[in-house]
């Protein structure tokens, strides 16, 4: 069963043939959203909304703990998330789609472990490839079959938010080696990896990060390409299901 984690402009699969929901209770409290579990293909899809249904909570409100141990709980395979991020590489423009091979942390005080408090044991999880290599090749492989250009060999810079970056601290992203910038990129990718589940992160760039593009002016989103994006991205998912 793979897992599909949805972000902004993605809170429901749209070629999912639904099967039931469920509210998922966790140590943790309580994740986003109930789960949707379905099939696309013969592959059994389970689907969670991260901001919640409606876009309920911000990137730091989000339950990362009780969203990765719902989906674990019941069985997934995989992990694939979806996000939509800001283009600081000058390829990266809005309406491309990215699959980042590495990542930096810039978030704090999110609960980010599950190894928390007295009675757990000290373990520190290897994170030196932060993305599942299979997973990632399973995504190309899918874009490559349906002609979709998928941009590789990208750090993602994950920022705590909910405010957009400065100028000055996209210039500091770019000189530390981002490529793309997102808010909720971690701590989801570090707790999949302490729970041993494969996981990816599929970007859509739908604006220039800041100070970058043409215009030195605020960030726009692209709301039009967020939207043709992730039919893109639904397209991408189905034909990884259908592998
Ligand atoms: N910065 C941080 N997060 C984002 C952005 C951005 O420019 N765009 C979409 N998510």
């Amino acid at each position: 069963m793979l897992a599909i984690i949805g972000g902004r402009g993605l809170n429901h699969l749209p070629n999912l043939e639904v099967t039931h929901r469920q509210v998922i209770r966790t140590p943790y409290g309580d994740p986003s959203c109930p789960l949707t579990y379905g099939r696309i293909g013969g592959t059994g899809v389970v689907f969670m909304a991260r901001h919640g249904y409606g876009h309920s909570f911000a990137p730091h409100e989000i339950n990362y703990r009780a969203n990765l141990w719902a989906l674990h709980s019941q069985g997934v395979q995989c992990v694939l998330a979806v996000g939509a991020v800001g283009g600081i590489r000058a390829d990266l423009v809005p309406g491309t789609l990215v699959l980042p091979d590495d990542l930096i942390d810039y978030t704090w005080g999110r609960k980010h472990t599950y190894f928390d408090g007295p009675d757990q044991p000290v373990v520190h999880a290897d994170f030196t490839r932060p993305y599942c290599p299979q997973l990632r090749a399973r995504l190309l492989a899918a874009a490559g079959k349906l002609g979709v250009p998928l941009a590789t060999g990208a750090t993602y810079g994950v920022t705590q938010g909910p405010r957009l970056e400065t100028r000055a601290e996209v210039a500091r992203l770019e000189r530390d080696g981002c490529d793309v910038v997102g808010m909720t990129g971690m701590p989801e990718a570090a707790l999949a990896r302490e729970l041993k589940l494969p996981y990816a992160h599929l970007c859509l760039v739908v604006n220039h990060a800041a100070g970058k593009g043409a215009s030195q002016e605020a960030v726009a989103f692209d709301l039009v390409r967020l939207s043709a994006g992730m039919d893109t991205v639904g397209q991408l998912i189905e034909a990884v299901c259908r592998g």
